[in-house]
């Protein structure tokens, strides 16, 4: 009994290794048509672009890569995913999250904050310095 759940635990532990490893857009599917359209306040503002690299740097950089990279199995957002979201839907994942698959809530960060964010990952400086 005790050998056969250990196995099972074993074989649970992969499969949730694996869920962790693959990037998962389900995330995209649960935005409601309403925040998927909100327009960021601060769209193209360079010291909001300033603003919100500093706060990735603070928040974002040990999971997804000073560079955006992605880092220790975590996904880089220098994709196409990430390039045609809207920043509504950037918006609606940093307040939910998507913790079943290990983003966190950034629903702690004022409201300005996270548009600061968003506006740092759609700039268009980051995305031309490295590709
Ligand atoms: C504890 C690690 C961790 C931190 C810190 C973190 N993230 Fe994430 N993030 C993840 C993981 C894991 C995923 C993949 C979720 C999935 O598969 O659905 C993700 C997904 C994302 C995605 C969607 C990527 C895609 O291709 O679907 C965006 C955008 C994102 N994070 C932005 C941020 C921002 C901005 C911050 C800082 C405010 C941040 N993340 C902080 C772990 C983290």
């Amino acid at each position: 009994m005790r050998k056969g759940m250990g196995v099972a635990c074993l074989v649970f532990g992969c499969a949730a290794l694996l869920a962790a490893a693959e990037v998962n857009q389900d995330w995209l599917r649960k935005v409601p048509a309403a925040e998927r359209a909100r327009a960021n306040p601060y769209a193209g503002q360079a010291d909001a672009i300033a603003a919100g690299a500093r706060l990735f740097a603070d928040h974002c950089a040990r999971c997804h890569g000073a560079d955006l990279e992605g880092e220790r199995g975590k996904p880089s957002l220098r994709t196409e995913v990430v390039k045609n979201a809207t920043d509504g839907e950037i918006f609606w994942l940093l307040r939910n999250g998507d913790l079943r698959h290990g983003m966190p809530s950034w629903s702690g960060l004022p409201e300005p904050e996270r548009w600061e964010v968003v506006a740092f990952l759609k700039s268009r400086e980051w995305r031309e310095a490295g590709s």
